[in-house]
């Protein structure tokens, strides 16, 4: 059987874009190629919380990067448009550069993204750019060196991050994303340091909440700082002016500093939820589909795909499970938890 479709081979079962059971289309796919990590963030992967025990992927459980396209061909005649790659760390898979050749192939796909911690593209952005990589977004959660450190688990420099961004810049990726987790205690006092120090860029800062992911991370309420908070401080010092969004959907609310030196953004999960317009589906790297970044189980691809089905029950499946999808995690988080953690996904096996 062709592992690569060719494009016009799904033309002819491309039907309406589909809709989940709460009428929300499905526009993104974000893959995780890996799920290992050379940081351990506390928020999401914790040194001493996820299991000593804890057994990474083997080689033969990730999806190829054929097996990858594949899907994401399937995807795309279902109605997405938009592609992000995540980990993990996506740029510990080897060669990852060859898998963006493919998907940026894909007709009809017309954003490609990639989610990292800046540390490998000193030696990587170059490939990725020249591969057809569009968009970039890097982690950053502090500039303050100890901070840093902290929120890497004791495994990242900032100035490491500092030359990746560096080198993306020189690779071409003119508008970065950095995004900043914000833990009460930990990095809040610095959020000006860091909007500041991008204020008269073209990259764009970040603010996220820092969320109940997973079950390792110990979240705790106290330690979220709602993001009207951060935007009434960071105001303070420079005046805003709200933005549209760039599109329906997205999940941060955007603002541009009032006297025209950029932009910086704010998404806010936990205070103020997004799933009514959630149009994100998450594909992890052994191949399941997860419909929410919570869900506690995901839906095997990867068996119907090593066992021969074509691209029309590729497609037939995935539609068939994001026609079910119900998934609203964060606008029920207080219900869902008022019994204890749910078992859920951990971010680092499906992407942020
Ligand atoms: P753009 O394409 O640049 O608009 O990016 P994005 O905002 O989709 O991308 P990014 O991957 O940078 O998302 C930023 C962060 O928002 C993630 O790391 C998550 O913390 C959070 N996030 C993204 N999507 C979801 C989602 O569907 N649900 C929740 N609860 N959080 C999300
Ligand atoms: N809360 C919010 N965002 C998180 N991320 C990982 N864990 C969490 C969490 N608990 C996001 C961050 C990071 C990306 C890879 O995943 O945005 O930059
Ligand atoms: Fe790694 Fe990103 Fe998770 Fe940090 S948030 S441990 S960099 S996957
Ligand atoms: Fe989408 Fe689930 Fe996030 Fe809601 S909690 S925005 S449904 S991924």
């Amino acid at each position: 059987m062709n592992q690569l479709a060719l494009p016009d081979r799904l033309e002819p079962v491309r039907t309406a874009p589909i809709q989940d059971a709460r009428k929300r289309l499905l526009h993104d796919l974000r893959i995780s190629v890996i799920d290992r990590c050379n940081f351990r963030c506390p928020y999401c992967m914790p040194e001493d919380e996820y299991a000593h025990d804890h057994v990474f992927l083997p080689k033969d459980q990730r999806l190829r990067f054929e097996e990858i396209t594949r899907l994401a061909r399937a995807f795309v005649a279902l109605g997405v448009r938009k592609l992000r790659l995540t980990g993990g760390e996506p740029l510990l898979r080897r060669d990852l550069h060859e898998l963006v050749r493919q998907l940026a192939q894909i007709p009809g796909v017309d954003d490609l993204a990639l989610t990292t911690n800046g540390v490998l593209l000193p030696r990587l952005a170059h490939a990725l750019r020249e591969a057809g990589l569009k968009r970039l977004t890097i982690s950053l959660d502090s500039l303050d060196p100890d901070t840093f450190r902290q929120l890497s688990g004791g495994r990242g420099e900032v100035a490491d991050v500092l030359d990746g961004m560096a080198a993306a810049e020189a690779a071409g990726f003119t508008s970065i994303k950095l995004n900043c987790v914000v833990l009460r205690g930990v990095n809040d006092h610095q959020v000006t340091d860091l909007a500041g120090r991008f204020r008269g860029t073209s990259h764009v800062v970040r603010f996220i909440e820092y969320m109940d992911v997973g079950t390792v991370n110990r979240w705790n309420a106290a330690n979220v700082v709602p993001n009207a908070e951060l935007l009434a401080r960071i105001r303070a010092c420079w005046p805003l002016r709200a933005l549209e969004p760039n599109y329906r959907g997205e999940v941060a609310q955007r603002y541009a500093y009032a006297d025209g030196a950029g932009e910086i953004g704010f998404i806010s999960s936990v205070s103020q939820p997004f799933c009514g317009d959630c149009s994100r589906a998450r594909l992890s790297a052994d191949g399941k589909l997860y419909t929410c970044l919570f869900a506690r189980t995901g839906f095997d691809l990867r068996g119907p795909l090593r066992d021969g089905a074509d691209d029309a029950e590729l497609i037939r499946l995935i539609g068939g499970r994001w026609g079910q999808r119900a998934d609203r995690y964060s606008e029920l988080r207080a219900e869902l938890r008022a019994t204890g953690n749910p078992e859920k996904v951990e971010m680092f096996s499906i992407g942020g």
